[in-house]
């Protein structure tokens, strides 16, 4: 395109055209503007009219609204989209070309809208699917080349948004931890400049950060009111999320107006992205979400959203299963692991679970960490009948059968390292760096793809009795360097290797639908909706013990659903805590998600074992509730001494509440909790469960009938009163008045 030079810049805009995206209760408006630039008007809650809103609001000609993609070198400052043109040219200008609807459902429409640079055949499409039930707008960009030759991307961003209010007070709450800490919560109030959020790690998504945040406009966060906006990331390496808040361009001789913009990418560290003419990249998926009941509609919205449409057989109840890990860890043969299933069989689990160590031969075998990863070939000296007699003894014992895997990674010490040195990531003239004495396989690599992945379909083409695979994960990038990758294109390995990733994974899916997958990266190294597109459950820690558990798993139940968080109860004292606390509490806390035990059953004291047993009955019976109910967060354990949440399930008519006393003091007030979501018109039978034989009900109004109206407005009175005190309550509605 030639450009008029007489053209000068201009901040002031005649709206030509408005596309809106809409769910239930949100609108996200853009404009298109004569002069062709797409800019964001609104994103919040649902307008009835946007185009009289802006004809006559704050939004008028002359005044400047922010432009829906920064796209650096032409108006902007900051940028999100900075691309060096085949012609060498830094700076783009991004023009409307079109846009269309598609409506997929009714509950799903998609959005595209087409822009280019003002100069070069560059392409940008940027795609809003929106969930109307949901109230969630999954947000991606697609950007072609089609200059003539090849063109650099520096960043780009899969979704921006631009919110101008200037009333709001925003609030940014952020997951932040590591291994055996994940998912802490921290709010801060957003002051002028720049926020960011980011993790660098390559193969994990979620530590330092998980990849979500909720973004309250109208003060400090609040579990039923007030605006929140949340954004989640669907991807499973590195990104980066930037809260940018400072004035908006050009405002010297104007109305200062304050702009905040969100953004997200998985550009970060020096990883430019060529593409050649005629190459589309397509960017991860950004799932922006939003209340205006505060954060708990913000949960509900995720939950309801995952189980529907991002989480492999969202809403199917998961089995109960022991892995080996902690009870057993490398050292184990045969008898210790079908003494395990004999235990597991008493207790009433489903699922046996082999974790590491079942692989490697002789010199390679992998009896630690220092060897064998690699080598995915039954150590037949631990196990001489191999995988089929432990999978023949479980279905025996009426267990299914589950496997570790690491198929990404290599121990130095391993066969395959012997035979393709040149598979793993690094600099070949550097010296390798181990951790965890394993390095990373080169997934951005065609052929290791297709070796990944037939190391864990021969195990199940041999082994089909195998039905769950944890695919673990336990080392990040360092030593940057593809020994596959063009010297010009080593700054591809961070995407391409989680492009490598995710056809592995779906390859799996594809041919064994029926296995279900469970995704770990040294505990919750990997919980992100990228990942959870093909797995069922995550490994939400390695940290079993149960009070830091329940800081573990509050956190990640503002967006993951119960139904995928794997809580396993393990021994006393804990392994990595040291701490001792009640089995009924480390069950209790266990219940609120997929349930699962991390021990060797031999190492429970016999009269433990009766009330393990009665434990799995209690949950069996509340499954279903826990696994597809409505999560209500009732007492936060950042603000109190307890943690209290209860599940809804309206197609079952049933709450299950769970609460647990975290610290106790002398004359300490127990508050009555107010039940949520229920209706206030019916009754219901409350029963506490998962009590010792010989125990008092915490409830004191276990085994009544009471109304809605009085549970919501009233509550319940509990009687937790020593620390580590913990309850499980039904609530079965039984009759309208
Ligand atoms: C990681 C996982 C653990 C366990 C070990 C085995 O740390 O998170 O659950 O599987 O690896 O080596």
């Amino acid at each position: 395109m030639k450009l008029n030079d007489k053209a000068i810049y201009s901040p002031e805009y005649n709206i030509e055209k408005i596309i809106t995206v809409e769910t239930q209760t949100a609108s996200l408006v853009l404009a298109v503007c004569q002069e062709k630039s797409l800019l964001t008007c609104h994103f919040g809650g649902k307008l009835d009219n946007p185009k009289s809103y802006i004809a006559s609001g704050p939004i008028v000609k002359g005044e400047e609204l922010p432009k829906t993609v920064s796209a650096f070198g032409g108006s902007e400052h900051n940028s999100t989209l900075r691309v060096t043109h085949a012609d060498k040219m830094i700076s783009t200008e991004l023009i409307y070309i079109s846009h269309f609807n598609k409506e997929i459902d009714n509950n799903r429409s998609e959005t595209i809208i087409e822009l280019k640079d003002k100069l070069h055949n560059l392409h940008i499409e940027l795609h809003y699917l929106a969930y109307q039930l949901e109230d969630i707008i999954e947000c991606w960009t697609v950007v072609s080349n089609n200059e003539v030759g090849i063109i650099t991307l520096h960043d780009y961003a899969s979704f921006e948004l631009a919110l101008s209010n200037q009333t709001a007070d925003y609030h940014l709450s952020s997951f932040y931890g590591l291994w055996e800490r994940e998912a802490c919560i921290q709010e801060e109030k957003l002051h002028f400049g720049k926020k960011t959020i980011e993790n660098n790690f390559g193969t994990w998504s979620s530590f330092g950060f998980n990849p979500a945040f909720l973004l309250s406009t109208e003060g400090e966060s609040n579990e039923d009111f007030g605006e929140v906006i949340s954004g989640a990331y669907a991807w499973t390496g590195s990104w980066r999320i930037d809260f940018n808040y400072n004035f908006n361009k050009l405002a010297h001789d104007r109305v200062q107006r304050q702009l905040l913009t969100v953004s997200a990418t998985n550009q970060t560290v020096a990883a430019d992205y060529h593409l050649k003419q005629g190459e589309t990249l397509s960017t991860p998926k950004f799932i922006l979400n939003y209340s205006q009941q505060g954060t708990g509609k913000i949960s509900r919205n995720f939950h309801r959203w995952a189980r529907r449409y991002s989480l492999r057989d969202g809403t199917t109840p998961r089995p109960i299963l022991l892995n080996s890990w902690e009870g057993a860890q490398f050292d184990f043969n045969e008898d210790v692991l079908v003494d395990m299933m004999d235990g597991l069989v008493k207790m009433g689990g489903e699922m046996f679970v082999l974790d590491d160590g079942w692989f490697g031969e002789h010199e390679f075998a992998r009896d630690s960490i220092y060897s064998g990863l690699g080598d995915w070939q039954v150590n037949r000296t631990k196990l001489p009948r191999g995988l089929d007699y432990l999978i023949e003894q479980a279905d025996q014992r009426g267990l299914s059968f589950g496997i570790w895997f690491e198929p990404e990674m290599i121990n130095p010490n391993s066969r395959l390292y012997n035979q393709h040195p040149d598979w793993v990531i690094k600099q070949p003239e550097r010296d390798n760096i181990l951790y965890r004495q394993q390095l990373v396989l080169d997934l951005s690599n065609p052929k290791v793809q297709e070796h990944v992945y037939r190391s864990v379909a021969n195990i199940l083409d041999s082994h089909p009795g195998i039905s769950y695979i944890k695919w673990d994960c336990n080392r990040s990038f360092t030593n940057f360097g593809s020994q596959y990758l063009s010297a010009n294109n080593q700054s591809h390995l961070w995407y391409d290797y989680v492009k490598g990733l995710y056809s592995v994974y779906q390859r799996v899916m594809d041919d064994y639908p029926e296995v279900i997958l469970q995704v770990c990266a040294s505990g919750g190294g990997r919980i992100d909706f990228g990942a959870l597109k093909y797995h069922h459950e995550f490994w939400a820690s390695d940290n079993t013990d149960a009070l830091q558990r329940v800081y573990i798993q509050w956190g990640l139940s503002y967006i993951y659903p119960a139904i995928a968080c794997a809580n396993h109860v393990s021994i006393c004292p804990n392994i990595q805590t040291g701490r001792s606390l009640p089995l009924k509490f480390r069950f209790d806390v266990a219940m609120s998600g997929r349930l699962g035990l991390e021990l060797s059953p031999s190492d429970l004291p016999e009269n433990d074992l009766k009330f393990v047993r009665k434990a799995i009955d209690s949950y069996k019976s509340i499954r279903s509730v826990v696994s597809t109910g409505d999560l209500y967060r009732l007492m936060s354990p950042y603000d109190s001494d307890y943690s209290i949440m209860s599940y809804l399930c309206d197609k079952e008519r049933k709450l299950v509440l769970f609460s647990y006393k975290l610290k106790h003091e002398l004359g300490q007030l127990m508050p009555t909790i107010k039940l949520k979501g229920i209706s206030s018109k019916s009754y219901y039978l409350i029963e506490e469960i998962n009590l010792y034989e010989e125990q008092q009900p915490h409830c004191q109004q276990n085994g009544m009938a009471m109304s809605g109206r009085d549970l919501m407005n009233r509550g319940l009175r509990l009687n937790l009163s020593k620390e580590y005190d913990s309850a499980v309550i039904t609530f079965t509605e039984k009759v309208e008045h």
